[in-house]
């Protein structure tokens, strides 16, 4: 799997049974995987996902020097970033467009070697995605910024300086940016409108393994005391609760039951909530969470993404697919992304009654409201779907057209379904155990 030419036919309406395991969290595994370049001694990565976003940035590592090898156990990885060195541009170039993770080697380059070069990002196409603040955080910590016609080429001729930095919105790669440059700056580094992510909680767990100094204080502030010198890590992913909010999603869609090994009940407490208030059930047990159908109607919710402890909008694509069999009207009003509705075309050809508006409907005003956005989706149910030929657009959409395709009657045909490998490890696999009838064209 991989190739984005790859093309799945379904036959729906076979309810989705059985156990899956999960590993670490795409969201975090990857910024692990940057941070090692930080450290003077190897680190040690387990519970890392096979998915394709790990395989883009451990190349890019190993193009800037780190060694990197699989560990004993499934899922581990050995990163040695002993002899880190500058990249060929031919080397670095050749993953322009494949992903976002590139431009948070910025501050551990500037550190290791006091140059950086970053290609074009990738990404999934759920809005303008700028990088707008990475940048300004770069040059505040001191960093010189050049666009080139490929990519940003930056460098840090007097070194990195801790800072003041305050955040427009809680961005989580911005976050995650000011951390990974903020650990090894001259001095203190005080962040206001930080994102807590629990990935990114897990990101400051594995910096402080390192020696790092961070404090995270009440109304999203982080302050890092910068050190002179880190060593390596040695640290378990946590669970990815996007994946286990998608296989969620999919045994209620499906009127199915599945077990979710490795879901954890604290990071998923609101996507709990609102499985709940949809008419899903679940048990959380030691070792996972099981999600299942428990007969009778879906009720309609009213759901705003935000930023964490909010809904997170990568739960909320998935989720649509059992909305539409919902009995009643119901809102999802995306806050995060500008453009994250381009899945639902197919979903209304398939059959589901499905309005985009471009107004804030069904909760807070939000920072797209004013804008030419179409950022609120009303789906009114139940409807049944029916099979289709359609196209993945994105990480999450793609996921949820699978889910789409199993619920519908006769027979889909969904293209493009390498990009689900990008955040789902072996969901072909996953598929076949939990019964779904599917044939792989590749
Ligand atoms: N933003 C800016 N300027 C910036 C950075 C962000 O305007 O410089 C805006 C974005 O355009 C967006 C909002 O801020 O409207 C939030 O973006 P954020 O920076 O928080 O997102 P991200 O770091 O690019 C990560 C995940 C996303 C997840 C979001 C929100 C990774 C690799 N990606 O993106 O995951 O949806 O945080 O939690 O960690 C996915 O897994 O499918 C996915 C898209």
């Amino acid at each position: 799997m991989g190739l984005q030419g790859d093309r799945i036919t379904i036959r729906g309406g076979i309810p989705l049974v059985g156990r899956i395991e999960l590993k670490g969290a795409k969201n975090l595994v990857t910024k692990a995987m940057v941070a090692a370049l930080l450290g003077e001694s190897p680190s040690t990565l387990k519970n890392v996902p096979n998915i394709s976003d790990v395989r883009i940035v451990r190349q890019l590592l190993e193009v800037h020097g780190v060694k990197v090898t699989d560990g004993a156990e499934p899922g581990e990885l050995l990163l040695d970033p002993v002899d880190v060195e500058s990249a060929h541009f031919a080397a670095i170039d050749a993953h322009a467009g494949s992903s976002r993770i590139p431009i948070l080697f910025c501050g551990p380059l500037l550190h290791r070697l006091g140059e950086a070069f970053i290609p074009d990002l990738g990404g999934c196409r759920i809005g303008d995605r700028p990088i707008d603040y990475h940048l300004d955080v770069l040059r505040k910590f001191g960093a010189v910024v050049e666009k080139q016609p490929n990519g940003i080429r930056m460098s840090a001729p007097n070194g990195l300086k801790g800072t003041k930095v305050s955040l427009p919105y809680p961005s989580v790669g911005a976050t995650e940016q000011v951390l990974l440059t903020a650990v090894r700056a001259e001095g203190i580094t005080e962040l206001k409108g930080a994102a807590i992510e629990p990935e990114i909680m897990d990101l400051i767990n594995i910096l402080q393994k390192m020696g790092a100094i961070i404090t995270v204080d009440t109304d999203r502030v982080i302050r890092i005391e910068g050190v002179e010198r880190l060593e390596g890590y040695n640290h378990r992913a946590l669970f990815d609760r996007n994946e286990a909010a998608s296989w969620a999603a999919a045994a209620l869609a499906t009127d199915g039951d599945i077990f979710v090994g490795g879901a954890r009940q604290p990071e998923m407490i609101t996507f709990l909530n609102v499985f709940r208030k949809v008419g899903g059930a679940f048990d959380i047990e030691d070792d996972g969470i099981r999600f299942y159908h428990p007969g009778g109607d879906l009720k309609p919710v009213i759901i705003e993404t935000d930023v964490h402890p909010g809904f997170m909008t990568d739960w909320q694509q998935p989720l649509v697919i059992a909305l539409t069999h919902a009995h009643g009207v119901s809102i999802v009003h995306e806050t995060v992304y500008e453009q994250r509705f381009g899945f639902v075309d197919a979903l209304v050809e398939m059959g589901a009654t499905i309005q985009i508006h471009r107004e804030c409907l069904g909760g807070h005003p939000c920072r797209f409201g004013q804008r030419n956005f179409n950022h609120s989706a009303v789906i009114t149910g139940p409807t049944k779907l029916h099979g289709a030929d359609i196209e993945v657009p994105d990480l999450r959409g793609g996921f949820s057209h699978l889910i789409a395709a199993l619920t519908a009657s006769g027979t889909s045909t969904v293209s493009n379904v390498g990009i689900i490998s990008r955040g789902y490890e072996n969901f072909i696999t996953k598929l076949q155990l939990l019964g779904a009838d599917f044939d792989l064209e590749g």
